[in-house]
């Protein structure tokens, strides 16, 4: 997966690399509107995300408008228009999981990835978000890493869990 090396702005040599993976990806697809969906899915599925250069390549490709691609993309939640983390942690914030000591446990996470939600780390190993509520509140505090779902989460089995992932 083709990711940069920093939450920040691309470098030029990252721009350029991700411009001729793209090229690349969508080269063998038909030049034709229907594509859209599929080339985003085929871009994403190589890159990971879609990088901003993306839209205007796939546009010029398939004969479409950029705004049109563009729309596409944020129109369905599975595209990414930002890169993503490899593994993403998501702390619960609802009420049950609240009272039972969730903020320490989002705090014992920020601490020890050094971000706050909606963050990723440097080298996009880990992002965070806050969840309002997973729907398994008698497990709480509950904190999700990927698909994996962690009950009864203390800040000391914080670091354990990432461990996990590390
Ligand atoms: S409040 Fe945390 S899972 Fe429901």
């Amino acid at each position: 997966m083709t990711q940069p090396s920093t939450q920040g702005a691309l470098s030029d040599t990252e721009q350029l690399e991700l411009k001729k993976r793209v090229a690349e990806i969508i080269a063998p697809l038909k030049r034709d509107s229907s594509n859209v969906i599929v080339a985003l899915q085929a871009v994403q599925g190589e890159l990971g995300w879609l990088p901003p250069d993306a839209f205007r390549q796939i546009a010029s490709h398939l004969r479409v408008s950029t705004s049109e691609v563009f729309g596409a993309a944020t129109f369905y939640a599975q595209f990414y228009t930002t890169p993503r983390p490899a593994h993403m942690v998501k702390a619960c914030s609802g009420t049950a999981c609240h009272v039972r000591g969730g903020q320490r446990v989002l705090n014992a996470v920020k601490n020890r990835l050094n971000i706050v939600p909606g963050e990723n780390t440097p080298d996009l190993k880990f992002g965070l978000e806050r969840v309002a509520c997973f729907g398994a509140c008698a497990l709480g505090p509950v904190l999700v890493v990927d698909e994996e779902a962690y009950g009864s989460m203390t800040p000391g089995k914080v670091e354990r869990v990432l461990e996990e992932y590390s």
